[in-house]
């Protein structure tokens, strides 16, 4: 039996924010992105509150949040006793502050009646998810966690903040929605509702990334991103991604390749191998590839998944993302130092569970070696 539900009140569209103009008399902690410090964003933000609530900001955020960090906030919120929390930024800003939330309600009984998340990149799908990843700095391992408890109340999505984006910001967190929708597709939990989420977050991405990565990108293409990087995370969120992530994960912990990035080295090669592996899998993917327009229906199941490949790997010159650990500056040795301890990881990350195929530790070390 499948029983879900999507918990998150989204409100979607360039006058979204027009909903916290309904808080009065409330404490209301900002967390934002560093990036919109001092800027007429976050400005606009608050005035469309003060007078009537208090408010505080608080922009201690840095990407790849370390535990640290989440700790500093919490110490920090206790000062403030906020009534309402807003996490204004990219993935990083919301896991951080769905840390501090969470903590806030569990460990410090505050009533904080609602978290609210504004996402800055069109990439995690954070706002929607039950996931939070930090980081341990001492050992480098970043930690997905999973707990309904995270989960936004609620989430407004505007094209407003995301036009800021410089290219490979919005590059890397673009392909991130792609990775998401497309593991999400075949990942063991995967169902006929979360395959319709992630289809649409498929064909948008295809159609509309290219567009938002040009100095021409409109606000409907920003948004268009922006719904698939939302609908791609309420995918994941109920099927799970797989072994891409599991992988990608490592590389982020290791070397600080961005998240999106390092998913889009590594997917087309997963692709490859859980197809090889699984025929269910290579099944859907080719259907994928026809239903997307990439190559005639009537072609062969081979065929279909090539243009799948192609299609992927042409976004990415397209996008001029790095494909490799070496493009993007870790040199070969010392990748090749880490390839144990991050197969060893990567089979320990949750996210490998959900993988359609189990690959073993020699098949993780052949799939990074082609990322080296
Ligand atoms: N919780 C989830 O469900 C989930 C899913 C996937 C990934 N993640 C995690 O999210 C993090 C990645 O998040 P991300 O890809 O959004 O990047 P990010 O939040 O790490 O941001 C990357 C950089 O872009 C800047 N930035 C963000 N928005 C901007 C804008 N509009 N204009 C200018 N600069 C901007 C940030 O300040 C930062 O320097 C990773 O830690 C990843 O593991 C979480
Ligand atoms: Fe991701």
């Amino acid at each position: 039996m499948n029983k879900w539900t999507f918990p998150t009140q989204i409100y979607a569209g360039p006058d979204s924010l027009i909903r916290l103009t309904e808080f009065n008399n409330e404490s209301i902690l900002i967390i934002c992105d560093p990036f919109l410090k001092d800027s007429s964003n976050l400005t606009y933000v608050i005035s469309l509150m003060e007078g009537k609530n208090k408010i505080s900001t608080y922009t201690e955020v840095v990407p790849d949040p370390p535990i640290t960090h989440v700790v500093k906030g919490i110490q920090y919120m206790e000062g403030i006793k906020p009534t309402i929390i807003i996490a204004i930024g990219g993935g990083s800003c919301i896991d951080m502050s769905k840390g501090i939330a969470y903590f806030g309600r569990k460990l410090k009984h505050m009533d904080i009646k609602s978290f609210i998340a504004i996402p800055t990149t069109s990439g995690t799908g954070s706002e929607v998810t039950s996931f939070a990843v930090l980081t341990d700095s001492e050992t480098q391992v970043k930690y997905p966690l999973l707990d309904d408890a995270v989960l936004p109340d609620e989430a407004l999505l505007t094209p407003l903040f995301v036009k800021t984006s410089p290219p490979n910001i919005t590059a890397y967190s673009g392909m991130d929605v792609l990775v998401h929708a497309l593991e999400a597709y075949v990942a063991t939990a995967a169902n006929n509702f979360t395959d319709a989420l992630a289809q649409q977050a498929i064909e948008l991405v295809f159609e509309y990334l290219p567009k938002c990565y040009k100095p021409t990108a409109t606000d409907q293409d920003r948004m268009s991103m922006h719904e698939a990087s939302c609908l791609a995370g309420l995918s994941f969120n109920k099927a799970g991604v797989g072994l891409v992530h599991a992988m990608a994960h490592q590389l982020g912990g290791q070397f600080h390749v961005p998240h999106g990035l390092a998913n889009s080295m590594l997917l087309p090669y997963v692709i490859a191998f859980n197809c090889s592996h699984n025929p269910d899998v290579a099944k859907k993917y080719a259907r994928l590839a026809a239903k997307l327009g990439f190559v005639s229906h009537n072609a062969s199941e081979e065929d279909k998944l090539g243009s799948l490949l192609k299609a992927i790997i042409k976004l990415q010159r397209t996008l001029k993302c790095p494909m490799t650990l070496t493009d993007f500056g870790v040199d070969k040795a010392t990748s090749e130092i880490k390839l144990n301890l991050m197969t060893d990881r990567a089979l320990e990350d949750m996210c490998y569970r959900f993988n359609p195929y189990p690959a073993n530790h020699d098949d993780i070390i052949g799939l990074y070696k082609n990322v080296l």
